[in-house]
């Protein structure tokens, strides 16, 4: 075989990325494989759009048939988005033996198992690292680099546009309003955020690291989700001030075969390696029994990154081809899917509370968390922006989330207590 053909779907940001890394690296590429990649057809919406890449002509096309049903094509590299229609589109790739690699988490969050499934019955591989923080090779450090180890946690800042707005409001003291307008006019947010800063983007990557990491089938539905709407000023400025910093952070962590994972903003030590990870960049710190602490760290999206991802699968398809070993990943989970209850997640958690300025209040107040067995690290009590009220911001000690759920709940229910204004998880230290 001296020529490995790709239909290549899509041919946006990641696809002209795609597009271009094939023909500048090409003799690198061939070095590597010992045979030409080569590009034959292209799916688009739009055939007659003006490009930002010299390509024949002849290759697009808006038809899927063209490459789903064509003889030629050896690989269908995925990279123009969508759920429904890319999954048909993809499932009938892989019944006529094509391989398929995606960029596509959307898709890979419902549809992977059944795409990976449905690869290996029809000997075909199905690769996806570019899904999951673009240009940083996660999926290939958890299924190859760190095979031999067991994953107790992965950790990380797995989408750009909310770790780019937390910096700003950090860094500038800017609101959150005003940061995603100014992400917006910048391109950094899309005209629909909400996938992005209500936590389902990082959720579904999430998902997709767990499954690698622990060998478990987990699903979107099994994170918990928070996004980053609620964070304000004042919590950062709080969180700062006890020596913290908040980023949306993905935790995925496997106890006695138990997993939990969450997406949600975290308050973590000001000099934590995640902390320290600005702007738009992505990174994936990964616990492993045997190789303690390990850190990933890049550009979780843009063209050229994506595609770098995208076409290092593509490479590896190709070898697997060569070598005869196509459609061996192996995709049997090895755990019963089992998450943990509410009493068996142990967190430390940052609190505020509006509360009324009078003798025994705070008394109240931490009879409640007595009475849970909830001790604190630390508490700091300041005058409230209201006459005659008090603000009261505490770190608890390491308690389930049972024990926090009690804890807000009888606090709701007491007089003294005016509002809770917010609570976060804190992680990062021991
Ligand atoms: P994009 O710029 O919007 O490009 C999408 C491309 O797909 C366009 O060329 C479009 O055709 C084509 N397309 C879309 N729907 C189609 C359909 N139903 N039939 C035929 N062609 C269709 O998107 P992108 O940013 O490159 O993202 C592509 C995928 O990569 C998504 O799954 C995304 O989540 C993932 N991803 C993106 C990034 C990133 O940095 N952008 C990073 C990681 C992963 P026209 O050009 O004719 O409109
Ligand atoms: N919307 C995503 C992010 C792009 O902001 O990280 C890459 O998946």
């Amino acid at each position: 075989m001296d020529k490995i053909r790709v239909g290549l779907c899509g041919l946006g940001t990641v696809g002209t990325g795609v597009v271009k890394v094939l023909e500048s690296h090409q003799a690198r590429i061939r070095h590597k494989l010992g045979c030409d990649v080569e590009i034959v057809k292209i799916l688009v919406n739009d055939v007659n759009k003006p490009r930002d890449v010299i390509i024949d002509t002849n290759w697009l096309t808006d038809s899927p048939d063209e490459l789903v049903n064509n003889e030629d094509i050896d690989v269908i590299v995925e990279v123009m988005g969508g759920i429904e229609d890319t999954n048909s589109l993809l499932e009938q790739a892989l019944r006529q033996g094509k391989h398929i690699v995606t960029a596509n988490k959307d898709l890979m969050a419902v549809y992977g198992q059944k795409l990976l499934r449905l690869a290996k019955e029809n000997h075909c591989d199905i690769l996806y690292d570019a899904s999951i923080a673009g240009g940083i090779p996660i999926v290939r450090t958890l299924v190859d680099g760190l095979a031999s180890d067991h994953i107790e946690k992965v950790m990380g800042i797995v989408n750009g546009t909310t770790n780019y707005i937390m910096t700003k409001m950090t860094d500038e003291g800017l609101d959150f309003d005003q940061v995603l307008k100014e992400a917006q006019e910048l391109g950094f947010a899309e005209a629909d955020p909400s996938s992005d800063v209500d936590g389902l983007d990082a959720a579904r990557k999430m998902a997709l690291l767990a499954n690698l990491a622990f060998k478990m089938e987990l699903t979107l539905e099994d994170v918990d989700v928070k996004g980053i709407r609620q964070v304000t000023q004042d919590d950062i400025n709080f969180a700062k001030s006890l020596g913290y910093t908040i980023k949306l952070i993905g935790i995925a962590s496997m106890h006695e075969d138990k997993a939990e994972v969450t997406v949600e903003p975290i308050l973590l030590p000001k000099d934590h390696p995640l902390a320290l990870v600005k702007n738009e960049f992505n990174a994936v710190y990964v616990h492993g029994e045997a190789v303690g602490e390990t850190m990933f760290y890049g550009p979780g999206a843009g063209s050229l990154p994506t595609a770098t991802a995208v076409v290092s699968d593509l490479m590896e398809v190709v070898r697997n081809i060569r070598l005869g070993i196509s459609g061996n990943a192996y995709i049997d989970p090895q755990f019963e899917r089992q998450l943990k209850a509410d009493h068996e997640r142990f967190s430390r958690h940052f609190i505020r509370l509006d509360v009324e300025d009078q003798a025994g209040a705070f008394q109240e107040i931490t009879n409640i968390f007595s009475d849970q067995h909830v001790s604190f690290a630390k508490i700091l009590q300041l005058p409230g922006e209201k006459e005659g009220r008090a603000e009261i911001v505490m770190i608890t000690h390491k308690i389930s989330q049972e024990q926090l759920l009690k804890s807000l709940q009888a606090l709701e229910n007491l007089n003294v207590v005016e509002r809770l204004i917010s609570h976060y998880r804190v992680d990062g230290e021991e």
